[in-house]
């Protein structure tokens, strides 16, 4: 779960969230939407620790995952990378990769795969943990539609083990409702539409939301 309140972020006198009040209940899931810059990674960052709000409260579960909107390889193969995660979780590290249909790799320079393999590799070395939140920025951003399903069932499968609370951004809308109960789309740092993901993109609440939403389909 979290909790924020009176939640802001200011850089340069320039206000780049400002969220009211926002609460998620142990189990849910949220996804996030909005144009570059509309503030989803400032407040997963927040919500994650990594970045101090201008003003504001916080507070959240533990232990926390988050997997940044960036995906990076340490050294070693495939494999090594998983068990950097958690080095005495082989068998689900194993059971990672072949979700993830990044076995056949599994010995392979983690510093030689594609885009779509390595943001799956950070994936999958990020869900070696159990945690109580997780937060996911742009998970499925490299992935082609495959891949992305890949991602999703194998979210959907952590999410059941652990019942842990899920909040993530994305840019594709039927990631945003195959994996979340709940859509927000932020506009220049504040909430503009909130509520169940099919209702928001099949009536939107205002001219700004159809507007986004109407772009956001191609
Ligand atoms: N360290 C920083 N210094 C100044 N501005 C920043 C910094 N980090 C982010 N911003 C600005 O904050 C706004 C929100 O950014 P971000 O949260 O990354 O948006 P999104 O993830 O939705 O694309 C952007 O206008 C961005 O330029
Ligand atoms: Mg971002």
């Amino acid at each position: 779960m979290f909790e924020c309140n009176r939640l802001k972020k200011v850089y340069r006198e320039r206000v780049v969230l400002e969220i009211e009040s926002l609460s998620l209940s142990q189990g849910e899931t949220l996804a996030l939407a909005g144009a570059n810059g509309s503030g989803k990674t400032t407040l997963l960052r927040i919500l994650a620790g990594n970045l101090k709000p201008t003003e504001g409260e916080v507070r959240t579960a533990s232990p926390i995952l988050y997997l940044p909107q960036r995906s990076y390889a340490f050294r070693g193969t495939v494999l090594d990378n998983v068990l950097l995660g958690a080095n005495d979780q082989k068998e689900e590290a194993l059971r990672l990769l072949v979700e993830t249909e990044l076995l056949p790799l599994k010995d392979k320079k983690a510093s030689s795969l594609s885009g779509g393999e390595l943001q799956r590799l950070a994936f999958c070395r990020l869900l070696v943990r159990p945690c109580k939140l997780l937060l996911l920025d742009e998970p499925t951003s490299a992935c082609d539609a495959a891949g992305a399903r890949l991602l999703l069932a194998a979210l959907e499968r952590y999410r059941e083990k652990h019942g842990c609370t899920v909040v993530l951004s994305t840019h594709t809308p039927v990631v945003a409702t195959q994996a979340a109960k709940r859509l927000i789309i932020l506009h220049n740092g504040r909430i503009e539409a909130d509520g169940d993901p099919q209702t928001i993109l099949q009536s939107p609440s205002s001219d700004w939301a159809k507007e986004f939403i109407a772009g956001w389909r191609i």
